[in-house]
């Protein structure tokens, strides 16, 4: 495990090609490989997350090749039996409960020890009231999961989560019946717009979605939008240290831009140029030009799923701003990658911040400039190490980051691209 040490950076300013996004290249690649015919997805990530998803579909009997950052898909038609190692990928493995729990054939998925860690019974629970039959340990992995018919259901999520929609929507399809999924706040939608892009046909009205079993997906050809989530350390960095980043093709799905509505609240000025559709994504050059009056934001329960991935960098951002920032809602953050309250309070702190935890979420207070001069240690969480790299280059001493590769589950070069190269 190697360390990187960032030193404090003058004026963060920086044009650069967004990252591409994480979740659909996950989607784009593992339901073309579930489809007849061929596809192609271009511009794929190839982060560690997005290889986990192409290996198991390639145990599993998908021929894909990826060529540079095209990947040539044909599907499988019928998954072979297999093990399956998602490694660190949480979207690997809940996806692909949904996708095989219809088929002809026995999966035993498993992961890394913070994948191990994480509630499996989310999933577990939608996908055996339609008739699945999936054995875990304690509601945690490995799984295995034995394919079998399925009944549609109407499902009530009680946890506002893209990946158990996504699950439930993937046997949904080769259910008998139709499928209705209520979600309790919207959450990325991701795969509603690909099953579309594949020749499904879904319903969304409201909070809920209807889907119609026994319908089969096409191989397509998909171009991936860049990930705003990846984005927001680049454009936070811009910001704390009065630079001017410009981020061109990032996402800008509106289940996604959170973000935006914080760059409102505290006044940030920035702006979006050359607004297109990729993949049936819309997409922009996102610039962040200055914080403007940075008054504290708040985030509330409903919001969350619009900015989920983005909470470390953002607190990181309130410990510079004018007014207490409030988080609320965000329970969520305790099961992702890594305890993200817990991380995320120790990040603040050690860097000299000050972050009170409450009961569900966290409030931050200001503190001018961050001291920094501080070691941290992400515990493996890719998300973690790069807020804690735009806190070190944000902070007067700049710092130390342990086990900084973990930063390729979904950026791989951040550091090359935080450090200038
Ligand atoms: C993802 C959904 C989110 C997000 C994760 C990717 C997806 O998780 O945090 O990084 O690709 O569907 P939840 O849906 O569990 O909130």
């Amino acid at each position: 495990m190697s360390s990187v040490k960032i030193q404090p950076i003058k004026k963060f300013s920086k044009r650069l090609k967004c990252m591409p996004d994480k979740s659909i290249t996950h989607r784009a690649v593992m339901f073309n490989a579930a489809a007849e015919g061929t596809g192609e997805v271009r511009g794929i990530l190839l982060g560690e997350d997005c290889l986990s998803t192409a290996d198991c579909m390639r145990r599993m009997g998908a021929q894909i090749d990826i060529k540079g950052d095209t990947a040539f898909i044909k599907g499988a038609g019928g998954f072979k039996s297999a093990e399956l190692y998602c490694g660190n990928s949480g979207t690997t493995m809940r996806l692909l409960c949904g996708l095989l729990a219809s088929q002809n054939g026995e999966w035993a998925l498993s992961g890394d020890e913070s994948l191990s860690r994480r509630p499996m019974n989310r999933v577990i629970v939608p996908l055996s009231q339609m008739g699945a039959k999936i054995a875990s340990h304690n509601g945690r992995a490995p799984l295995s999961v034995t394919g079998g018919r399925l009944k549609a259901i109407d499902y009530v999520m009680p946890v506002a989560s893209a990946q158990v929609k996504s699950a439930v929507l993937l046997a949904a399809l080769g259910a008998d019946g139709i499928t209705t999924v209520t979600e309790c706040e919207p959450t990325r939608d991701h795969t509603e717009i690909m099953l579309g892009c594949m020749g499904a046909e879904l319903a969304r009205r409201g909070k809920t979605i209807k889907l119609r079993g026994g319908q089969k997906l096409h191989g397509a050809s998909i171009q991936v939008a860049g990930d705003i989530s990846s984005a927001a350390f680049p454009l936070v960095c811009g910001l704390m240290t009065g630079g001017t980043v410009c981020v061109e093709n990032a996402g800008l799905n509106p289940t996604r831009t959170g973000i935006l509505e914080i760059f409102e609240q505290i006044g940030a000025e920035y702006d979006i140029e050359n607004v297109k559709t990729c993949g049936g994504e819309k997409t922009g050059t996102l610039t962040v030009r200055g914080l403007g009056h940075g008054r504290g934001f708040k985030i509330d329960r409903q919001m969350l799923p619009r900015l989920v991935d983005e909470i470390p960098v953002l607190a990181v951002l309130a410990c510079v701003l004018g007014g207490e920032s409030v988080i609320t809602g965000a329970e969520e953050l305790r099961v992702k990658e890594s305890d993200r309250i817990a991380a995320t309070l120790s990040l603040v702190r050690s860097f000299g911040g000050c972050a009170e935890e409450t009961e569900s979420g966290m409030i931050i207070s200001p503190v001018g400039k961050l001291k920094g001069g501080c070691v941290f240690n992400p515990c493996g969480d890719h998300r973690m190490a790069m807020a804690a790299g735009v806190a070190a280059a944000a902070s007067e001493n700049g710092a130390t980051v342990e086990n900084c590769e973990c930063a390729d589950v979904s950026y791989p070069g951040f550091w090359e691209m935080l450090n200038g190269r």
